[in-house]
């Protein structure tokens, strides 16, 4: 069976001169290699596509995949994400992950949490903030939080996402709105304990993988799990797998958002506790990072002794119920 890899590799992007923080989304090349071998290792044959772009120049040429493996952020657009599905639903391929409509619902996480909500899951009050003058409207209690609307790997997320009073929130909204050209998601501030959650499938074959629990050391940024924190990971952060009740409620929540979203193959939802202990959820990855050691997903897998190839061939089978 030829499956095809779609992806944005950041050094490609990094070469035609995009920043840093721009391409800190995509993957290296070591996560490419990674996903290849492991599917060459499982008795597939690959062939590497690239990202959006190259996959239009390939289609119009004729090529065609049994499947494609699919990784793509994209770079512009809300519906960045949902390029490269809604171009291989066009010729009938089928892919890994969620469809279009999913991929761009969970990128705006105003409109998810919305969703959300609307589930009767306990999500923080928010308030998307899009223009300036939309900032005295807000009237939740503080702390409050901010973050861009649709960006991921805790992009123009840091100590200062935080906020205490009034002048905090214009001055971080101000900064964001106009560094990241999108809408700003201000949000309750949830003060406890994180966790990560990785689930495997799609609708009621979905499972959970585990559940970890993001703890910050000393030296990290406090109180968030920001891009520093996330990039230095191996200095900053504790990894932690969470057991008994806790594991139970954070599951639960998880995998019913996971359900009502229509997230398919593999995952994973943030969850972190209010005040009095009780689990929020702050967002859900359907593309999660796969690098084999450095993203969460992985790093789940790894502590609860599951193999990489074993996670692979998971994604796989789910994605294959669709062929
Ligand atoms: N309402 C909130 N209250 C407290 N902390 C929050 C809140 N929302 C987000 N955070 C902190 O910011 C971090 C990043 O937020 P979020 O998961 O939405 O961003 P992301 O960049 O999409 O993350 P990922 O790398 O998982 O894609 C969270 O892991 C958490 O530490
Ligand atoms: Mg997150």
């Amino acid at each position: 069976m030829l499956v095809g890899l779609t992806y944005d590799l950041r050094d490609d992007y990094l070469k035609e001169g995009f920043t840093e923080d721009e391409t800190a989304e995509f993957d290296r090349v070591d996560t490419i290699i990674a996903i290849e071998s492991t599917l060459q290792s499982l008795g597939y044959e690959t062939d590497r596509i690239g990202n959006v772009k190259d996959l239009v120049k390939r289609l119009s040429m004729g090529e065609r995949w049994d499947i494609v493996f699919n990784i793509c952020e994209g770079l512009y657009g809300i519906g960045r994400e949902s390029q490269v599905p809604a171009l291989l639903d066009a010729y009938k391929i089928p892919y890994t992950f969620s469809d279009p409509m999913v991929l761009a619902l969970t990128l705006h996480k105003g409109m998810t949490k919305h969703v959300v909500r609307d589930l009767g899951l306990a999500t923080p009050d928010f308030y998307v903030v899009n223009l300036e003058s939309d900032i005295d409207r807000i009237d939740l209690p503080y702390p409050l939080f901010a973050k861009p609307l649709a960006e991921g790997t805790g992009k123009g997320i840091n100590a200062d996402s935080k906020i205490n009073n009034i002048n905090e929130l214009r001055n971080i909204c101000k900064g964001l709105l106009t560094k990241y050209k999108q809408p700003v998601l201000v949000e309750t501030f949830l003060s406890g304990r994180e966790f990560t959650v990785a689930i495997v499938g799609t609708e009621n074959s979905a499972r959970s993988l585990g559940v970890m629990e993001v703890v910050l050391k000393s030296g990290a940024e406090a109180d968030v799990y920001s891009y520093v924190n996330k990039e230095n990971c191996e200095e900053l952060v504790v990894y932690s797998m969470a057991d008994g009740g806790i594991r139970q409620k954070c599951e639960e929540l998880a995998l019913n958002s996971w359900r009502g979203l229509g997230c398919r193959d593999a995952g994973r939802v943030d969850i972190r506790m209010d005040k009095n202990g009780v689990p929020h959820f702050i967002e859900v990855n359907p593309l999660a990072g796969i690098h084999p050691e450095h993203s969460d997903l992985p790093i789940i897998c790894n502590k609860t002794g599951i193999p990489y190839k074993d996670l692979i061939y998971w994604i796989m089978e789910s994605a294959k119920k669709r062929m």
